[in-house]
C-alpha cells in the first residue's frame, strides 16, 4: 500500500467500505481475471457469434461509414437527443397506434439510463407512488429504483415450478397490493432473467387489471427482436397502450442493434394529451440537464441512419432475425446436449422460454460449483445468457452442467 502521509492531512476516505460486485457486470470483471483456459463467461446479456465475438451487425458498419463521410460537427444535442432517431423511435416502438403529439421520447445512454431517468421522474412528479417489480427481475431493477429514492416491492411472476408464468398470483398482487397512481413494471418481452412471457391472452388480463387499479405502466423494452420478431414483440405493449391513456417505455438499442458500448435507448413517456405531454416533456428534460445534460450523438446516429434509409432497415431486420434463429437454435442444441449426458436432467422447459436468457434452475451452490471448478460463469440466479454459448463449445458447457446437477 502506498500510503500519503502529508502532515496535518485528515483522510475522509478512509473507512469507506467496498460495495459489493454488481451481480451481472461483476461477474464479467471476476471473468477477465480468471486463468482458466476453458472458462466461458455466460452472465452478462451479450451476443456472440460462433466465433465467440460479438459482432459489429453490418447495417451498423455502413451507417458508420456514412456517417463518417456526412457527419459535420460534434456540437452538442439537445436534452432529449437527436430529432431524426426520436422519430424513428416513435416509429419504430409505437408506430401509428398513438397521436404523436401525446409521446415525448427523449434519447438516453442505453436502457439503463432511460430507467433511472423514468425513475427520478416518477419520484419527482408522482410521489408517493411506489414501483411494483415481477419477482424475480433484472437485478438492477430495485437497484435502479432505489438509487432514486423510488420505494419499489413486488408482485408474483414465476410459478413456483420456477418454469411458468403465475398470472392469477401477478393479477391478484396486483389487485390486493397496489394502490392507485401506482407505478407497475412490466418486461414487454423476453423477461429478464426468466424469458417467461406473458401469452396474448394473459397481456389483456394484465391490461385490464392496470387500467382498472390505475396503475402506471412502467414497460421495460429491451430485447425487441429477440422473442418472435421486431413487430410481433410489441403486441404486449401495444395491449397495455389500448387499455390506458398514461405510460412510460423505456427501450434500448444495445441488444438488437448490437451498441451495447455506445449507449443508446429511449425513456418515451406517454401522456393523455399534448399538453400534459409537453409539461411532463421539460420535466424529463430538467431531470436529464442536472444529470448527464444531453446524450451521446453517435449511437443515436447510427439507430436514425439505419431506420431511415429502406436498405439498411431491411438489413438490420435480417440481422435481427439471424441473431433471434441462432439464439433459438443454440437454446435447442443445449436441450438436445444435455439429454446425452446422462445427467437425466430434462431441460426441455428452456424451449418455451424468449429472447437472450434460460433460466436454468441452477441454484446458487450449483453456480458456485461451475464457476469455481469450470469457470464458466451464470449469474447467481441461474439464468444462462444463451446467446453467449458456442456450438463448438456446447458438449464441455453440457459437461460441466452435468457434474453439478
Ligand atoms: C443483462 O441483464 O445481462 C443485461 O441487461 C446487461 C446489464 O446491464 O446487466
Amino acid at each position: 500500500m502506498n500510503a500519503s502521509a502529508k502532515s496535518n492531512a485528515v483522510h475522509r476516505f478512509i473507512g469507506i467500505p467496498t460495495a459489493p460486485p454488481d451481480s451481472i457486470l461483476g461477474l464479467t470483471e471476476a471473468f477477465l481475471a480468471d486463468k482458466n483456459p476453458s472458462k466461458m463467461n455466460l452472465s452478462v446479456g451479450v451476443y456472440k457469434d460462433a466465433s465467440g465475438q460479438t459482432p459489429i451487425l453490418k447495417c451498423v458498419k455502413e451507417a458508420e461509414r456514412r456517417l463518417i463521410e456526412t457527419e459535420a460537427t460534434k456540437g452538442y444535442l439537445s436534452i432529449d437527443g437527436l430529432p431524426d432517431y426520436r422519430e424513428q423511435v416513435r416509429s419504430l416502438v409505437f408506430g401509428d397506434s398513438i397521436d404523436a403529439g401525446r409521446i415525448a421520447i427523449l434519447q438516453t445512454p442505453g436502457g439503463t439510463g432511460a430507467l433511472r431517468v423514468a425513475a427520478d421522474f416518477i419520484v419527482a412528479q408522482l410521489s408517493p407512488a411506489r414501483i411494483w417489480m415481477p419477482s424475480p427481475t433484472w437485478a438492477n431493477h430495485p437497484a435502479i429504483f432505489a438509487a432514486a429514492g423510488l420505494a419499489s416491492e413486488t408482485y408474483r411472476y414465476l410459478g413456483s415450478d420456477r418454469t411458468s408464468f403465475d398470472l392469477a398470483g401477478m393479477l391478484e398482487d396486483l389487485n390486493q397490493k397496489t394502490k392507485p397512481g401506482d407505478a407497475v413494471l412490466l418486461h414487454a418481452c423476453c423477461h429478464n432473467p426468466t424469458g417467461v412471457d406473458p401469452t396474448p391472452e394473459d397481456w389483456k388480463a394484465i391490461a385490464k387489471t392496470v387500467a382498472e387499479r390505475q396503475l402506471i405502466p412502467l414497460i421495460d423494452f429491451a430485447y425487441q427482436g429477440f422473442g418472435d420478431g421486431i413487430e410481433q414483440d410489441k403486441a404486449g405493449l401495444q395491449t397495455i397502450l389500448e387499455a390506458v391513456d398514461e405510460a412510460i417505455v423505456c427501450n434500448s438499442f444495445s441488444k438488437n442493434f448490437g451498441l451495447y458500448s455506445e449507449r443508446v435507448g429511449s425513456v418515451c413517456l406517454v401522456a393523455a394529451d399534448s399538453e400534459t405531454m409537453k409539461a411532463a416533456q421539460s420535466q424529463l428534460k430538467t431531470i436529464v440537464r442536472t444529470n448527464y445534460s444531453n446524450p451521446p450523438r453517435h449511437g443515436g446516429a447510427i439507430v436514425a441512419t439505419v431506420l431511415q434509409d429502406a436498405e439498411l432497415t431491411t438489413l438490420w431486420k435480417q440481422e435481427v432475425d439471424e441473431m433471434r434463429q441462432r439464439i433459438d437454435a443454440l437454446r435447442q442444441q443445449f436441450v438436445e446436449t444435455m439429454k446425452t449426458t446422462g445427467a437425466g436432467h430434462d431441460f426441455s422447459f428452456l424451449l418455451k422460454q424468449k429472447g437472450m436468457f434460460s433460466f436454468s434452475g441452477l441454484t446458487p451452490m450449483q453456480v458456485d460449483e461451475l464457476k469455481n471448478k469450470h469457470g464458466i460463469y451464470i449469474v447467481g440466479s441461474g439464468r444462462i445468457n444463451v446467446a453467449g454459448m458456442s456450438e463448438a463449445k456446447m458438449d464441455s458447457l453440457c459437461q460441466s452442467v452435468a457434474s453439478v446437477l
